[in-house]
């Protein structure tokens, strides 16, 4: 064990999001132009064996989950083998618990060879019921193919399978109670996010954001809510739907921020590991992963090691697990948004 990844805090990090391609298949207008973005360049992706190299690593230092992300993950076209390999990894207490958050499109196909594999767990985005507005929303004329992924991740048998949707004003605000509606007649957990500022277009605006606050009012005024306990690291409020088998969750990450009890490291499809969703800084493991053959992304990262001692060649694991270390230790305790 060379853990607890802890920073200086105290908070103790245990779970792990993995960007496993920058690419997605939608275009959802709060987190991508139209043209999409500039893609990363193939070979700084990552292999398999370094993402399993970088997993093995974070769980000898405590990580004991995995969460899979994109863009969208199941583009990757190894995502089943990325699936079955780290959820072969042990942890500190058995083997990593290995979970995905997916726009959907891909799960008629995959969401069975994904459970055979040892895949957990499945979040699936979905804002709107409505074929035009998700048109729109998307930029791709696709609802059928989500609302069959959502159909196969529960045949498969994910469970609790969560779905989540960022209500925006004027756009998809009045389907709040229509979602949840839908979510309990598939036996899903329907979850409403702030929106975050993360929108390519920096069209975000602090007043414009449907907040937790007006999300409970419009479901209070259909349904009768009874909150559940507390959220612990988990980003959601949990409510209980009165009269359902079902709960709904709401993730109030600007006006009620769960830094304090954060306990995630970020490793991109690119290998930069990110302290939190809105570091200003990466730290860059491809130079320690491959040696100075080949270059990370420079400039955007922190030094990874003043005496140049890795340009001789790929880095030991003890190398890789000082700077995993030495990131955490710089992380902020919040990100301020608000
Ligand atoms: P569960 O373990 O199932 O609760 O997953 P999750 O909710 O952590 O994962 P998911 O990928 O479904 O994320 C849902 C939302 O949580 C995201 O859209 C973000 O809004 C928010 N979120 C996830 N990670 C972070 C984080 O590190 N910081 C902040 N501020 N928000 C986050
Ligand atoms: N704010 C809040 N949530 C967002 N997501 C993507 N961009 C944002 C944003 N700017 C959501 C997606 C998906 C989850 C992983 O993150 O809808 O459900
Ligand atoms: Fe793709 Fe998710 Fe971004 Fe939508 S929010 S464009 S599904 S990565």
């Amino acid at each position: 064990f060379r853990g607890p990844l802890v920073d200086r805090f105290g908070r103790v990090h245990r779970d792990l999001r993995i960007s496993l391609t920058d690419r997605c298949s939608l275009r959802c207008t709060y987190c991508m132009p139209a043209e999409g973005v500039e893609w990363l360049a193939k070979d700084s992706i990552l292999t398999t064996d370094e993402l399993v190299r970088v997993a093995r690593v974070l769980a000898e230092l405590g990580i004991t989950e995995v969460r899979l992300t994109g863009g969208e993950p199941l583009l990757r076209r190894d995502v089943v083998e990325v699936v079955r390999r780290m959820a072969e990894i042990e942890g500190v207490d058995g083997p990593l618990d290995v979970s995905m958050t997916t726009n959907g499109l891909k799960l008629p196909q995959l969401a069975e060879p994904l459970r055979e594999a040892g895949l957990s767990r499945v979040n699936i985005s979905i804002d709107t019921l409505q074929p035009e507005r998700f048109a729109a929303l998307t930029r791709r004329d696709r609802l059928d193919d989500v609302l069959a992924g959502i159909d196969a991740a529960r045949t498969a048998g994910f469970s609790p399978l969560k779905l989540n949707a960022v209500p925006m004003r004027g756009v998809n605000d009045d389907e709040i109670v229509d979602l949840v509606q839908f979510a309990v007649d598939n036996g899903a957990q329907m979850r409403f996010i702030e929106q975050m500022p993360l929108d390519a277009g920096h069209t975000w605006s602090r007043t414009e954001m449907v907040d937790a606050a007006e999300i409970l009012d419009r479901l209070s005024a259909r349904f009768t809510l009874t909150e559940i306990g507390e959220r612990g690291s988990s980003p959601a409020q949990e409510y209980r739907i009165d009269d359902t088998a079902t709960t709904v969750g709401v993730i109030a990450s600007v006006t009620a921020p769960f830094c304090g009890a954060c306990d995630r490291v970020r490793l991109t499809a690119d290998g930069q590991v990110r302290n939190c969703l809105f570091a200003r800084e990466e730290s860059d493991l491809l130079p320690l992963l491959r040696g100075s053959a080949v270059a990370g992304r420079g400039e955007a990262s922190v030094d990874t090691d003043p005496s140049g001692a890795y340009r001789a060649g790929p880095a030991d694991d003890d190398a890789i697990a000082d700077l995993l270390q030495r990131t955490i230790a710089g992380k902020r305790a919040g990100h301020g948004i608000d």
